[in-house]
């Protein structure tokens, strides 16, 4: 069996991590979350009150950030770590959360992250998700999926996880947040979120997990065997 890079992107809370997790799972593949590593630059950035528009201050705490996923010992699923702690649940804070999409704009944070990735899919048999995967991190990915879903859709998925978490919060919160993510995502001067043209855009507002994963392993059997 032929191993590739299946690189998935789309708008956020769309289910991205969801099919890319189902996949990875079915094809023995690594998964890696790179908004996951986006989410911990900032993280990084709000616990060592680096100021972010000073881009020498950005340069010099880059140096000091190492990302790394290892696997949960109990379930398998890959965690991010900064700097050898586990942040895999604290970077899901709202607080992480109204902050990311600014920093994740920052060119010199998209190079060091979009290097890391890169050297992560090397060997291949690997799925990531973001935003520019299929268009600047992998251009070559053998498979780009481009996900949506209906904004109302996507606003309940994202309030659900986040309630679980925090029963403060509110829908009207998790709307602005979405809306205010997608809006800076997909206008940043650098590598903006975009459907590649080779992409295959699955709308899964009406789909099952079970049936985007069904949707998405006939692309990827044609590919494989
Ligand atoms: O997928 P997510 O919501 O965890 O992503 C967090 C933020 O990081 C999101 O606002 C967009 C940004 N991001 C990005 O710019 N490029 C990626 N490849 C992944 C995420």
């Amino acid at each position: 069996m032929k191993k590739i890079v299946i690189a998935i992107d789309g708008w956020s809370s769309c289910g991205k991590s969801t099919l890319a997790k189902q996949l990875a799972k079915e094809l023995g593949y690594i998964y890696i979350d790179s908004g996951a590593m986006y989410r911990a630059v900032t993280l990084y950035f709000l616990r060592n009150h680096v100021d972010w528009t000073n881009t020498s201050e950005v340069t010099e705490a880059l140096t000091n950030i190492n990302l790394q996923f290892k696997p949960n010992s109990v379930n398998g699923e890959s965690e991010i770590y900064l700097n050898e702690e586990n942040v895999e649940y604290v970077i899901r804070d709202m607080v992480v959360a109204e902050k990311v999409s600014e920093v994740a704009a920052i060119e010199e944070v998209r190079s060091f992250a979009v290097a890391e990735q890169q050297k992560m899919g090397a060997a291949k048999g690997i799925v990531m998700d973001g935003r520019d995967i299929g268009t600047t991190v992998f251009p070559d990915a053998e498979l780009k999926i481009f996900m949506t879903a209906d904004i109302a859709v996507r606003v309940e998925r994202r309030f659900r996880e986040m309630y679980s978490k925090n029963p403060n919060i509110t829908i009207e919160e998790v709307k602005d947040n979405l809306e205010m993510r997608d809006y800076i995502d997909s206008h940043r001067k650098v590598s903006p979120l975009q459907k590649a043209a080779d992409a295959i855009e699955i709308n899964n507002t009406g789909l099952s997990p079970d049936e985007q994963l069904l949707l998405a392993l006939k692309f990827i059997d044609k590919l494989i065997f």
